[in-house]
C-alpha cells in the first residue's frame, strides 16, 4: 500500500506487544484498578470489569488496531483515509485528548520518579502526608514534570524500533517480574490475610448501578489506552501479517493481569502494617502517602520494596507517556510533513507548557483528568465504535488479514454497532456533568 512507503516499522511482533502493553500498563494499573475493586464489590467488580473488557474495551481495542494497521497513518489521516474528510475531526479530538493526558500524566509521573529516587538515596520521608503536599504542587512538581517529559521525548525522538520498542522490550519484562515478586513478598508478611479479603470479597449489591458500571468501563478504557488513538497509532507501524484479534487479546489480558496482581501487593501490605484505616483516602493520596508509610515501617526491607514498587510505577508511567506523545508526534509528522525530531520538539514543548497549570495546582490536574477520561476518552470510544460499526466499509476485511476467521469476528461488528454505543452513552450521561463541574470549580 502506498501509505506504507517509507513508514517506520516495529522490529518484531514481540516488540509491538511490549510497547502496546507498555502503553496500557501505567498509573491506572498500579493503584487505580485495585482501589476501584476494593471500593465497588471486590471479586464482583473484577467480574464486571472482565465483562466490560469483552463488551466494550476489547471491541474498541480491536477496532483501533484494525484502523491503524489498515491506514498505516496516525489518527487524523487514518480516519480520513477510511471515512473521508469529515472524520478527520474525530482524529483531531483523539490527538487533543492524547496531548491533554500527556501533559498532566507527566506531572504525576514526575512525582513517581522523585519518590523512586528518594527511596534509593534518602529513604522515605517520616512525614509522608506533608511530604506529598510539598512534592505534588509548586515549582518542585514543575521541575520533575519537565525532567520526566524530557526523558520521554528523548525515547520518542529515537523512533519506533530503536526508541519505543527497544525501551519497552527491556523494561516491560522487568516490570512483570517485579510486580509478581512484590506480590509474593506481601503474601509472606504476617497479618496480610484480611488484605485479600478487603480487596476481593465479593459483594454484588450495587454492581449494576450507573456509578459502578461507569467506573468499570472508564477504567477499562483508560487502562487499555483507548479512545484517543494510542493503540491505533502503534498499530500503524505493524505489517499486515500480524494477527490482530490474538494480539488484542494478549494486550487486554496482560493489562488486566498486572492490575490484578498489583492489588495483591497493595492491600496485603497495608493490612499487614495496620494501615487499613487509611485505605479509603483519595486515590492518589493513598498511593503517595499510605504506601510510603508502609515502606517506612518496614525499615530496610521497605527501602528495597519501596524502590521496586516506585520503580515499577516509573516504568509504567514512562511507557504510557511515550505512547501518548507518539500519537501527537505521528499526527504532526503526517499532517505537516515534519520530520520526527521537529515533531517531537513541538509536541514536547507544548505538552510541557500545558502541564504547567497541573503542576502548580492540583485542582487543575484533577479537572484535566476528569475531562480527559470522562469526556474525551469515552466520547472518542463512542464515536470510534459508531465509525467502525456503521461508516467503515467491511471493517472485518482488515481484521482478518493475517489472522484466521475466528468466531469472535462474528460478534465484533454487532458489538460495535449496538452494545458499545449504548453502554458508553449511558455512562457519559452521568459522567460528563461531573467533569464539567470539576472544570467550573476552577474558576
Ligand atoms: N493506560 C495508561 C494507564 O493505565 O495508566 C494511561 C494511558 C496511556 C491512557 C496512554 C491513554 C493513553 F493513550
Amino acid at each position: 500500500m502506498a501509505a506504507n512507503r517509507g513508514r517506520e516499522h516495529w522490529g518484531s511482533g514481540f516488540g509491538f506487544l511490549m510497547a502496546a502493553i507498555g502503553s496500557a500498563v501505567g498509573l491506572g494499573n498500579m493503584w487505580r484498578f485495585s482501589y476501584l475493586t476494593a471500593e465497588n464489590g471486590g471479586a464482583a467488580f473484577v467480574f464486571l470489569y472482565i465483562l466490560m473488557l469483552f463488551l466494550v474495551g476489547g471491541p474498541v481495542l480491536i477496532a483501533e488496531l484494525a484502523i491503524g494497521r489498515g491506514a498505516a497513518r496516525g489518527p487524523i489521516q487514518a480516519l480520513g483515509f477510511y471515512g473521508g474528510r469529515r472524520w478527520k475531526i474525530l482524529g483531531l479530538v483523539f490527538v487533543s485528548a492524547g496531548f491533554l493526558i500527556a501533559s498532566y500524566y507527566s506531572v504525576i509521573a514526575g512525582w513517581t520518579l522523585r519518590y523512586g529516587l528518594e527511596a534509593i538515596f534518602v529513604g522515605f520521608d517520616p512525614k509522608p502526608a506533608q511530604h506529598f503536599g510539598e512534592v505534588s504542587t509548586g515549582l518542585d512538581a514543575l521541575a520533575w514534570h519537565l525532567v520526566f517529559m524530557a526523558g520521554s521525548l528523548w525515547i520518542v525522538n529515537n523512533g519506533i524500533s530503536s526508541g519505543i520498542e527497544r525501551t519497552s522490550i527491556i523494561v516491560m519484562p522487568m516490570l512483570f517480574v517485579v510486580v509478581c515478586a512484590l506480590a509474593l513478598y506481601a503474601a509472606t508478611l504476617p497479618g496480610s490475610g484480611p488484605g485479600y479479603q478487603y480487596y476481593l470479597e465479593p459483594d454484588f449489591s450495587g454492581l449494576f448501578s450507573r456509578k459502578v458500571l461507569s467506573e468499570a468501563a472508564g477504567q477499562a478504557f483508560f487502562s487499555l489506552s483507548l479512545g484517543m488513538g494510542a493503540m491505533l497509532t502503534y498499530a500503524s507501524y505493524l505489517d499486515r501479517t500480524s494477527n490482530l484479534p490474538v494480539q488484542g487479546g494478549i494486550i487486554a489480558f496482560s493489562d488486566f493481569a498486572i492490575a490484578f496482581v498489583a492489588g495483591l501487593v497493595v492491600f496485603p501490605l497495608l493490612f499487614a502494617l495496620n494501615l487499613s484505616e487509611d485505605v479509603t483516602a483519595s486515590t492518589l493520596g493513598a498511593l503517595f502517602i499510605t504506601l510510603p508509610k508502609a515502606f517506612l515501617e518496614l525499615g530496610i526491607a521497605g527501602r528495597i520494596v519501596g524502590t521496586l514498587f516506585f520503580g515499577a510505577l516509573v516504568v509504567g508511567a514512562l511507557t504510557s507517556l511515550i505512547s501518548l506523545l507518539e500519537v501527537v508526534v505521528a499526527s504532526l509528522s503526517d499532517v505537516f510533513t515534519l520530520d520526527r525530531r521537529q515533531a517531537t520538539l513541538w509536541t514536547g514543548g507544548a505538552a510541557a507548557l500545558l502541564g504547567t497549570p497541573a503542576a502548580l495546582n492540583i485542582a487543575a490536574l484533577d479537572a484535566m483528568d476528569q475531562v480527559a477520561t470522562n469526556v474525551l476518552l469515552m466520547g472518542g470510544g463512542l464515536a470510534l465504535a459508531i465509525f467502525t460499526g456503521w461508516v467503515m466499509k467491511e471493517p472485518e476485511l482488515e481484521l482478518i488479514a493475517g489472522s484466521k476467521r475466528y468466531r469472535i469476528l462474528k460478534v465484533w461488528v454487532p458489538l460495535l454497532r449496538y452494545v458499545v454505543p449504548v453502554i458508553l452513552a449511558f455512562i457519559m450521561w452521568g459522567s460528563v456533568p461531573k467533569a464539567l463541574k470539576a472544570v467550573a470549580a476552577l474558576f
